[in-house]
């Protein structure tokens, strides 16, 4: 009886929700002068459904049809999509300031994750403090090449790692097969681990630091799958996939192991650690206020966030980016073979790959570029909005329109590029096109304002990884696998990674 009444209820408030909804689509269409061309929608849900498995996919077919400008409705939410180079560069060059504020998913607002995160930060002056400290004390060039050790330790034990597990796996009779894509986690995890706290957290020593690993890839596992009730309002008390409740979950877990960091060197400078910035967490703890002492100091509960945020924002995008240029590596042996040769009368047997050698290595960074073009790992960056009503390539758009910059598809446009779907690095070679937020048909960082803030750590950190793989090993695949047979289908979420982890067999070339 209890049952049945509270189910009355609720459809009853279903039931008017979803009313209020088609009344004020009804209007809004009435009140819409002309935004851009797109599909039509279902009553309430407006195009969710046309976002598919993979929205940048489903996407990029919808710009044949409607132009390289699409609008959609995303239940109640004014979503823009921009698809070509020429759209980009009018959006980053001449409406930046409009259109460079966030959107922020509902389950980035467990915690107040929201409040303190740069990426997902309101533009306004507490955004731009966070993002000069990140940009001037951690991801300035001058900061990353004092910290080249670290990166050259971190590969250093990746390269040890994966000769190890090779050799047990044949040891053991088995082909010696690795599971590339894990090591490249591993590594990006750590990499990150030592500028930010000067940590080698997963390693066989640190029990935290294993489960922050664990509890971080829960965390993006839940924040990476689509949420209804971002787009109808009205599902977010009722939370049906329980998103929110996984997500407070597992943001607290993190919360209370970065805590323990935090206390940690807290307590070591208590007992005579001398406060100089070694660190992002040195540099913030320098930056820290009650919460009370306005913009320019950090609350601590910030301060978590931000550490939080490098791992989730630079973890995933550097290893499945390195994962992707090795998979179109491995599918093309030709091409392998071209950046080996490189490499050999570049780098020769006798020593590793070095940072420094990266600007005489044109072809393997031709290899970057073509990856980052055909697997931008944030395909629609992360989503914008706009702050005001404004016009826009002749179309009327108002306040509060999310913005989706696919940069999937403008790297695939068939104006922008030729043979846009083939891998091949050689269209780079003699050509000044780079991805550094001025070439608008090659925009894996974005651009504008809320450009990667770590994109010069990412430039450097990429070709060392695959130029040391492909340097210090010969690849071979495993008998069941064939460079015509290797998976590339993606797996969804924020990130796009493969679905499938990449896996092949390590023959050491020299000794
Ligand atoms: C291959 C590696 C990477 C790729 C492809 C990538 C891509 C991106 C993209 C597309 C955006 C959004 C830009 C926009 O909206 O215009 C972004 C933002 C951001 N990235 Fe990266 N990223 C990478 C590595 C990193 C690393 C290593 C870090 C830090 C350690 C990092 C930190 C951030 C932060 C904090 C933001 C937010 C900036 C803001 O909103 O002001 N990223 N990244």
């Amino acid at each position: 009886m209890v049952y049945t009444r509270s189910w009355l209820v609720l459809s009853s408030i279903l039931l008017s929700a979803v009313l209020i909804m088609l009344l004020c689509q009804k209007r809004s269409r009435r009140g819409t002068k002309q935004t851009p061309p797109g599909p039509p929608g279902w009553p309430v849900f407006g195009n969710i459904f046309d976002l598919g498995a993979i929205p940048h996919k489903a996407l990029y077919k919808l710009r044949f049809k409607y132009g390289p400008v699409v609008w959609l409705k995303l239940g109640s939410m004014n979503t823009m999509v921009i698809q070509s180079a020429k759209a980009a560069a009018e959006l980053f060059k001449n409406h930046d300031q409009t259109f460079c504020d966030r959107k922020c998913l509902a389950g980035f607002t467990a915690h107040n994750y929201n409040r303190g995160s740069l990426a997902l930060g309101q533009h306004g002056p507490y955004w731009s403090m966070l993002r000069r400290i990140c940009k001037m004390d951690l991801l300035a060039n001058k900061r990353i090449n004092e910290t080249a050790h670290l990166r050259r330790k971190c590969i250093d034990d990746m390269m040890q790692n994966i000769v190890e597990d090779a050799t047990m796996a044949q040891a053991q009779g088995e082909s010696g097969e690795v599971d590339l894509a894990h090591f490249l986690f591993l590594t990006s995890f750590n990499l990150i681990g030592n500028l930010v706290l000067s940590r080698d957290l997963v390693n066989s020593r640190s029990k935290e630091g294993h489960a922050f690993f664990n509890a971080m890839n829960e965390v993006m596992e839940t924040l990476g799958k689509p949420n209804l009730a971002d787009f109808l309002p009205f599902l977010k008390w009722l939370d049906p996939q329980k998103i929110m409740k996984n997500a407070e979950q597992h943001f607290g877990r993190v919360i209370k192991i970065v805590e323990a960091f935090v206390e940690e060197r807290i307590e070591e400078y208590k007992s005579g650690r001398e406060k100089k910035k070694q660190d992002f967490l040195d540099i913030l703890l320098e930056n820290e206020g009650d919460g009370k002492d306005g913009i320019d100091k950090i609350s601590h509960h910030n301060l978590i966030i931000l550490v939080l945020e490098m791992f989730l924002a630079g973890t995933e995008t550097t290893s499945s980016t390195i994962e992707w240029g090795m998979a179109e590596l491995f599918r093309n042996p030709r091409l392998m073979a071209n950046v080996k040769e490189e490499l050999d009368l570049v780098v020769g047997p006798n020593r590793r790959v070095e940072e420094n050698d990266i600007d005489q290595l044109p072809y393997l960074q031709a290899v970057v570029k073509e990856t980052l073009r055909l697997y931008p790992v944030i395909p629609l960056l992360l989503p914008r909005n706009s702050l005001r009503d404004t016009n826009y390539m002749g179309y009327q758009i108002p306040k509060d329109t999310q913005v989706f910059v696919n940069a999937w598809a403008i790297g695939r446009d068939p104006d922008s590029w030729e043979d846009p779907q083939c891998f091949k690095p050689e269209r780079f070679l003699g050509s000044n096109i780079d991805y550094k937020g001025q070439h608008f048909e090659l925009i894996p960082f974005g651009s504008g304002r809320r450009i990667c803030v770590g994109m010069s750590l990412a430039q450097q950190v990429v070709p060392l990884v695959l130029g040391t793989l492909v340097h210090d090993f010969d690849w071979e695949l495993s008998s069941n696998s064939s460079p015509e047979t290797i998976d590339m289908t993606e797996r969804g979420g924020i990130t796009s990674r493969k679905l499938i982890p990449l896996k092949a067999i390590p023959r050491k070339r020299f000794m």
